[in-house]
């Protein structure tokens, strides 16, 4: 694994979306796997400005966000689709019809949207880059702790940590869904390159346990350590 520390969240950022770049421009039909969270926002900024200022062309990327709360509309404000039309693909050129994001609206029947995610991942080739925030307890996407190391696309329960941390997007507790549809991960271990984002103090112990410490299950995280190909980025307060 290739440890980069950062001074701060800005130069993690740029740093990230440099690296997703030249991918692109090495690659233009480029499998992305994509995050939510406060962490990424950083690096779509950066892509947005890329794609405005520096003609990025998005326009044969194809994306698979990494999971999606179940029982919001896609409209919703607190849901993944939401955050990432208003992040991202309203400001850049990917075709509506390569953007993928799990459905978890209610009334859709998510054991069959999840089978069909992952189906739809391998059709596509598989992901090529992945970029993956991490969990005050170590999740990654939302394998919360206990999660299979070669767990698939699935419907999770989200641990009470992860309702807590999500408590600030959500008008009001009771809001805050108790279940996920999440890529696995199995499914994030077969991307080709993985780039791990972690910023601020409240990320130092999760990062430690999952960089340094054992492989196991208790530290999803810590998979990433199996993987060749993971580049993390950390600014220093992460770091620490
Ligand atoms: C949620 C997301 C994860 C994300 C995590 C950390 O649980 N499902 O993908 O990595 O939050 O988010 P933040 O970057 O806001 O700390």
């Amino acid at each position: 694994m290739q440890v980069l520390v950062t001074p701060d969240y800005l130069t993690l950022s740029r740093q990230a979306a440099d690296i997703v770049a030249e991918a692109v421009r090495l690659q233009p039909p480029l499998i992305l796997g994509l995050p939510t969270g406060n962490t990424p926002l950083g690096i779509y900024r950066e892509l947005v400005r890329k794609h405005s200022e520096e003609n990025l062309d998005l326009s044969r990327v194809q994306t698979f966000n990494l999971d999606e709360y179940i029982g919001l509309a896609s409209g919703h404000p607190s849901s993944y689709h939401t955050y990432m039309r208003l992040h991202l693909f309203e400001h850049v050129n990917v075709p509506v019809e390569r953007i993928h994001i799990p459905d978890g609206a209610p009334g859709t029947d998510t054991e069959l949207e999840s089978t069909c995610y992952e189906q739809a991942i391998h059709q596509a080739g598989g992901i090529d880059l992945l970029i993956v925030g991490i969990g005050s307890n170590g999740h990654i996407a939302f394998n919360e702790p206990g999660s299979s190391f070669t767990s698939r696309t699935r419907v999770v329960d989200l641990a009470i940590e992860t309702r807590e941390n999500a408590r600030r997007y959500f008008a009001s507790e009771k809001e805050i869904p108790h279940q996920a549809i999440t890529v696995g991960i199995g499914t994030i271990l077969e991307a080709r390159r993985i780039l791990l984002l972690a910023s601020g103090s409240a990320k130092a112990k999760a990062v430690a346990r999952a960089l340094g410490g054992p492989v196991s299950e208790d530290v999803p995280a810590s998979a990433l350590q199996h993987h060749p190909q993971v580049t993390a980025i950390l600014d220093e307060a992460a770091a620490r």
